[in-house]
């Protein structure tokens, strides 16, 4: 797993997907560049997500807010009194950690022994392996799997309950008992405001505090008049929008996974009081459709629905991904009730209702919020692309198994020779194909180790012209995934490459 990792990071780089923000200077830490293919991915990804969300849903339109808000923003969303992360630091080693994913990580910790159990039973009785039956009643996987719950649940009660000494006293026994950190001493626990602050105005007695904003939602919230009434919107609808969001992490780690400046893609539908919780199963039905459309493998989901909730939910549910580091949270579906839009008005004193025709009265809408990372969504999608084939010949290939509709580059362009008038040719199928899609023209190496760069790059065809193509004007189109070959006319490319990445 560790290398699986590790091997995803330095292909991102090397293949111009990501890098550290301003390495020459060492890089600052959780932040990243997205590279020339890197934003191409970044952006189709963005698209199909817009596509999907508001281009296809008539009750569903787009909003662009801005990322500074007046500051009461945050006091009426609770993001200034409750957007905190308890944080603990060891005193041996120096190191700072957010207190709950340091539980979360002894937990998982002692979920690594039961899964050992379960791989090594797996492998001494074969087919006649039955793994519900053995979790249930093998000894040791029932007692690490009953002590890891019980790890999370007295985690969830104390941070409740604010109760951060239990925290930390939490943190003590289970050093003991399986050491993560290796060090003892810990100071106390501490809640910690992840807004990242800055100040508006050019003199230090006028200026004004203001926050990049930890979430887009707010924007949609403060906009919800603005857009029901330009829009003439009947209740359900929703507002979508996509745009940076910054948390000042206390631990930065995973790469791109979790970041200080990063993007969301989020979708607020607002609803009739009372109705919040079919439209969630709604929304979570279709969110499923979605990832599933992708094909980045059913078995790399999973569905974790939230017991404890933030200060604003009645009901929760990640959807969670199988990450190089394991299972995590990819996008969060909620149901924000009228929280959101409730406090606003109290605290801006303008009303935030909705007349409903059919009821005859006015109310304050529920919320159902769709919320998913755009960088982890990409980390998804490029992980789960990754792969190191075996070939039939023996040879090995790095290949990048994107989504054709969201592969950066859709086809590359090669001359089989640089000579003898083919280059004048494929530039002129590069030219005619740019219009309609993102492709690149190369004539260095080999072919063969062209494909293989492209594969790398995740590029699913590449068109290659020979001196053939000057007699029957037909091209090679060569397949990324199953480095299949097909002959076909020059003047059917276009319409071969739109198939494949229709919506
Ligand atoms: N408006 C609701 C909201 O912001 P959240 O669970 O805090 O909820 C939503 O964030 C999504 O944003 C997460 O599911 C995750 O994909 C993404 N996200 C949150 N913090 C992130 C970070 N530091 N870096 C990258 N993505 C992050």
């Amino acid at each position: 797993e560790q290398d699986k990792f590790k091997h995803v990071i330095s292909h991102a780089k090397e293949y111009g997907y990501i890098f550290s923000s301003s390495e020459i200077y060492d890089g600052l830490s959780a932040v990243y560049d997205y590279g020339q293919n890197g934003v191409e991915l970044k952006n189709n990804i963005k698209a199909y997500w817009w596509k999907s969300m508001v281009h296809l849903h008539e009750e569903i339109v787009g909003l662009d807010a801005a990322i500074l808000m007046h500051p009461n923003t945050w006091k009426a969303s609770g993001h200034v009194d409750a957007f905190n992360d308890p944080m603990i630091d060891n005193k041996d080693s120096k190191k700072r950690y957010r207190a709950d994913v340091l539980v979360e990580d002894y937990a998982e910790k002692i979920e690594q022994k039961a899964q050992k159990e379960i791989a090594k039973a797996k492998k001494r009785f074969g087919d006649a392996f039955d793994e519900a039956e053995f979790v249930s009643t093998h000894p040791r996987v029932v007692k690490y799997r009953s002590q890891s719950k019980e790890i999370l649940t007295r985690l969830a009660t104390s941070l409740t309950n604010e109760d951060l000494d239990d925290v930390k006293a939490l943190i003590e026994e289970l050093e003991i008992a399986c050491p993560v950190s290796g060090s003892r001493d810990w100071t106390k626990v501490r809640q910690f405001n992840l807004m990242f602050g800055t100040k508006l105005g050019a003199s230090a007695e006028s200026a004004t505090d203001l926050y990049l904003r930890p979430e887009t939602a707010q924007g949609i919230f403060v906009n919800f008049a603005n857009v029901q009434k330009s829009g003439r919107l009947k209740i359900p609808f929703g507002i979508a929008q996509i745009g940076k969001a910054f948390r000042n992490e206390i631990v930065a780690r995973q790469f791109i996974f979790r970041q200080r400046e990063f993007e969301q893609m989020e979708m607020q539908y607002f609803v009739r009081p009372g109705e919040e919780l079919k439209w969630f199963e709604h929304w979570k039905v279709l969110r499923t459709k979605w990832h599933q459309s992708l094909n980045l493998g059913e078995e790399n989901y999973r569905f974790h629905d939230h017991e404890k909730m933030a200060h604003y939910a009645n009901a929760a549910t990640d959807i969670e991904f199988n990450f190089p580091f394991g299972f995590k949270e990819l996008e969060g579906i909620h149901s924000r009730t009228d929280f959101d839009l409730k406090a606003h008005e109290n605290l801006s004193g303008k009303k935030l209702q909705f007349f409903d025709p059919e009821l005859g009265e006015n109310y304050v809408p529920y919320v159902i919020e769709t919320s998913i990372g755009l960088d982890r969504m990409f980390l998804a999608v490029f992980s789960s692309a990754l792969q190191e084939e075996t070939l039939k010949d023996g040879s090995s290939r790095t290949v990048l198994k994107l989504p054709s509709i969201l592969a950066p580059v859709k086809a590359a362009v090669f001359p089989l020779l640089k000579k003898d008038g083919l280059p004048e040719i494929a530039k002129e199928l590069l030219k005619e194909l740019q219009w309609d899609f993102n492709v690149v023209y190369d004539e260095k190496d080999a072919v063969g180790r062209r494909y293989r760069r492209q594969d790398a790059a995740g590029t699913p065809f590449c068109i290659t012209v020979d001196h053939d193509t000057k007699e029957d004007h037909c091209v090679t189109i060569r397949h990324r995934d199953t480095m299949e070959q097909q002959r076909v006319p020059m003047s059917e490319v276009k319409a071969i490459i739109q198939k494949e990445i229709n919506f």
